[in-house]
């Protein structure tokens, strides 16, 4: 598996225009590009089939929260959209994760397609302690976000999101098998932006990120490829030895 395919580009804009000329830039470059609720609620599926048709790879990051039967359809119907990974909130619970993993499955058995990535969300990076204890959780937060991912590991899900503060202790006590994608990754000469923890491309992967998930430094850059090529260098140059390719590699 090359380095790029490790880079995940978050396409944080407000129009698929913007997001075809950021990806016509960036195509074969980097590994997946990551659509979130803004922009997918902006341009819908439609957009998702586009960028899967061209070629490129599609982390659906929206964050799917309720009930097991409707979660599971909507990842369904992520899947057969062709996105190679997408995210549940595993504040969901077990059987929502466990129903969603069941429901791709049978969709996967039947098509003999390569199922996407479940990746888990724990806790959102913009809550901290104080505002679980708002929400009612009286729990430490590395606590929850711990028992989450242990959650998502025994209810079938193939990786975790997860901040940079949470990232060690997540490869060393989390199984092997675990994809770990890490967002809150800032390269020293890039903008921290409203991203409180960071690590820099080199660090995360040292620590034992399988994937690291940027936006801002590169689709707000002058030159995007630019940034690319300098992210990738340096996450190369932290001689990561985990060797998992993206589901499409195995199709
Ligand atoms: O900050 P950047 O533009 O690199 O953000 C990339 C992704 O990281 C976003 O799409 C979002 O999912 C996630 N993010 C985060 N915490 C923040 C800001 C962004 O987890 N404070």
């Amino acid at each position: 598996m090359m380095t790029k395919d490790r880079l995940i580009v978050a396409l944080d804009v407000d129009n698929g225009q913007e997001a075809r000329t950021l990806i016509g830039r960036l195509a074969g470059k980097v590994g997946c590009f990551k659509i979130g609720s803004r922009l997918f609620t902006r341009e819908g599926p439609d957009l998702v089939r586009e960028i899967v048709s061209s070629g490129e790879q599609v982390f659906l990051d929206l964050k799917y929260h309720d009930i097991p039967s409707i979660t599971a359809a909507a990842a369904l119907a992520a899947a057969q959209m062709g996105v190679a990974m997408l995210t549940l909130h595993t504040l969901g619970g077990a059987e929502m994760l466990e129903a969603t993993v069941r429901g791709v499955g049978y969709w996967r058995e039947s098509t003999e397609r390569a199922r996407p990535w479940l990746i888990g969300v724990t806790i959102l990076t913009s809550m901290d302690s104080a505002a679980l204890t708002r929400s009612g959780v009286d729990r430490p937060l590395d606590e929850m976000v711990l028992r989450l991912a242990a959650m998502a590991v025994t209810s079938g899900l193939d990786g975790i999101v997860t901040s940079p503060r949470e990232l060690e202790r997540l490869r060393m006590q989390g199984p092997p098998s675990l994809k770990i994608i890490t967002p809150g990754v800032r390269p020293e000469w890039a903008d921290r932006g409203d991203q409180t923890r960071v690590l820099t491309p080199y660090e995360a992967m040292r620590r034992g990120a399988d994937y690291l998930v940027i936006g801002r430094p590169i689709i707000c850059a002058v030159d995007p490829l630019a940034a690319v090529e300098r992210i990738l260098e340096e996450m190369e140059g932290a001689h990561d030895q985990r060797n998992q390719p993206l589901p499409t590699e195995s199709r």
